[in-house]
């Protein structure tokens, strides 16, 4: 603990000895370990996007530097104008832990929305709140999530080890497409995975059997984003 201490009194130290105008409210947050950043200082800016009760009182939420004082609802319109045009969705039958960590990963890559497709109810723990900026969406049941897709023009490609299953290193994933997961226990239902155009796995080298929902499902997106945003052909 002393040594954190320590360390804060170090950096702060260090601040300090910065000229006050070249030291900004964000420098200073990292500097003392804080997440976010405090009260606005100087004159308040006019554009709408921000928010006076953050500017007023400080935004320790978990968003990028850039979003820093803004309404929820003005990061999300920014998000929606550039989302990818990839959905994600998962089953939960049985309330998987998983699913949080999926929503928050999503976020991250900037899906065009997560389906949850079974229970209503999920664990938001793993999600951090970033669930508030993405678009969520329940299916009761694959009929319904597959005739939605359908609807769209997505193609359903399910994720999991099955012994016919494509490797997912090998497959060129089509831009418009919905990645489906399965859940802990069971994997992929066999309703899901009749719904799928293909279902895909991905390589193991090791003794277990699978990985948890939450690691593939951010394999299979990270896949996409190497697919269509960086234009790697496998
Ligand atoms: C823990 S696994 C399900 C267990 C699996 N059915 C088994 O036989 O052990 C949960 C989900 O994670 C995903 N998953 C885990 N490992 C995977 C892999 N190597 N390839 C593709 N999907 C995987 C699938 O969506 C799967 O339905």
């Amino acid at each position: 603990m002393w040594r954190r201490d320590l360390t804060i009194r170090i950096l702060r130290t260090l601040v300090f000895m910065q000229s006050e105008e070249t030291t900004t409210a964000a420098e200073r947050a990292v500097a003392e370990h804080i997440v976010g950043v405090g009260p606005w200082e100087g004159p308040w800016p006019e554009d709408e996007r921000y928010d006076p009760e953050l500017l007023e009182r400080g935004d320790r939420r978990n968003v990028l530097d850039r979003y820093r004082y803004w309404t929820m609802e003005a990061i999300v319109a920014d998000l929606d104008s550039r989302r990818h045009p990839f959905h994600v969705a998962i089953e939960n039958w049985q309330h998987d832990l998983n699913i949080g960590t999926v929503v928050r990963t999503a976020n991250a890559f900037n899906a065009a929305a997560v389906h949850i497709i079974g229970r209503r109810r999920w664990n938001r723990r793993g999600a951090m709140v970033t669930d508030r900026y993405l678009h969520v969406h329940h299916h009761p049941d694959v009929e319904s999530f597959a005739a939605w897709a359908r609807e769209e023009g997505l193609t359903v490609l399910g994720v999991d080890l099955f012994p016919d299953s494509v490797p997912l290193e090998t497959y060129d994933l089509p831009e418009r497409c919905v990645l489906v997961f399965g859940q802990e226990g069971p994997g992929l239902s066999p309703e899901a995975v009749e719904a799928a155009e293909s279902t895909l796995s991905i390589e193991q080298f090791g003794s277990t059997r699978s990985m948890n929902a939450a690691s593939a499902a951010a394999i299979a997106m990270h896949a996409w984003v190497r697919r269509w945003a960086f234009g790697q052909r496998v």
